[in-house]
């Protein structure tokens, strides 16, 4: 496996890089905006594609990376469902796996430091964001902290795992690198609590001043979303309204780009072929099945995708592969669904 800790100084924040293999997909946690280019570098040093960029919750002390990453790579934005973010191209939820080629991460949803906040597992390893850190834990003072959920994220969740697991949290401020639950289990401070009471009183009096650019970073935070107005303007979007009479149509041919457990959480709009995002680029390509789909039926090829990013972001690809007749779902399964389309499980 691939594994790199990256850090920024300037706020603490440590990065993960990951993939299984040289020249394969990768994952990133945590990126900040100002480290972008050290990122992409990194990337093709290692001859990584960029597939999918993470964010553990709604980050108050740097701007994150997810939105350029995606301008710069066409990658999948992905955050937890409670985030406040706008245009997040995955939303997961608690049990969900975070997958790239080779690896895959078991989303837990880690509540207290913010509401959106989310730990991702793998067998030996843990990216526990702002919820564990390293003999400390986050504030909950802020962004809809909760320091009774937090003591149950903590000790009903990432203390249930095995002692060894290696903790890599989203934060240092003293050099340290990484932890293992056991070692926080026995020494950090704000876990040596004999109840919930006495965690919640040690949480409300952290005496810690607002983080220097949170007025700056939460607001550009929660607004990264790809912009579809500019696939709209271009005409290339239609409403879930107007969708649900294309649906069926002989001359449509209606593309799912959602990964499988987004399929099967929020159903399915029946007819559609299932090409998920990451491998849209081969099947857009002359000689794909997309591509070869559109030449030799004429079809029209409607994309759609759980909020309208990802198949924004397709319908633009495709056009630049000479798909002309490629369109999307404005604000996908999430639009169509308020519009009582029919969904097959
Ligand atoms: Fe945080």
């Amino acid at each position: 496996m691939i594994f790199r800790q990256l850090f920024d100084q300037a706020s603490g924040t440590y990065t993960y890089l990951l993939a299984s293999r040289h020249g394969g997909e990768a994952l990133i946690i945590d990126p900040v905006l100002e480290k972008v280019d050290r990122y992409l570098q990194l990337v093709r040093e290692l001859d990584l594609e960029l597939v999918k960029a993470v964010d553990t919750h709604l980050h108050a002390d740097h701007i994150t990376a997810l939105g350029a990453l995606r301008d710069k790579t066409s990658c999948v934005t992905v955050m937890g469902e409670q985030t406040k973010a706008d245009v997040v191209s995955i939303r997961l939820a608690d049990g969900d796996r975070l997958t790239v080629e080779g690896l895959a991460l078991d989303a837990i949803y880690t509540p207290g430091h913010t509401d959106d906040s989310y730990s991702f597992a793998m067998p030996d390893r843990i990216f526990t964001g702002d919820t564990l850190l390293i003999r400390g834990t986050g504030r909950t003072d802020f962004q809809n902290g909760d320091p009774r959920q937090q003591y149950e994220s903590i000790f009903g969740r990432l203390l249930k795992l095995p002692d060894e697991t290696l903790v890599y949290p989203a934060h240092d401020y003293k050099g340290d690198t990484v932890s293992t639950i056991g070692e926080e289990r026995a020494y950090n401070p704000r876990l040596q609590v004999a109840s919930m009471e006495e965690y919640v009183e040690l949480m409300n009096n952290p005496k810690l001043a607002n983080p220097k650019m949170m007025d700056v970073a939460v607001p550009a935070n929660m607004s990264i979303g790809f912009h579809q107005e500019e696939i709209a303007r271009r005409g290339w979007a239609v409403t879930a309204q107007q969708a649900l009479s294309l649906v069926g149509q002989p001359d449509v041919a209606l593309i799912d780009l959602r990964e499988r457990c987004e399929r099967g959480r929020h159903g399915i709009i029946p007819g559609a072929l299932h090409v998920p995002y990451t491998a849209l680029q081969e099947n857009i390509a002359a000689g794909g099945l997309l591509h070869e789909l559109a030449r030799s039926t004429g079809k029209q090829l409607l994309f759609y995708c759980a909020f309208g990013e990802r198949s924004a972001m397709a319908v633009q690809a495709a056009q630049d592969a000479g798909l002309a007749s490629a369109w999307h779902v404005e604000g996908g399964v999430d639009a169509w669904k308020k519009v009582n389309g029919p969904l097959a499980r």
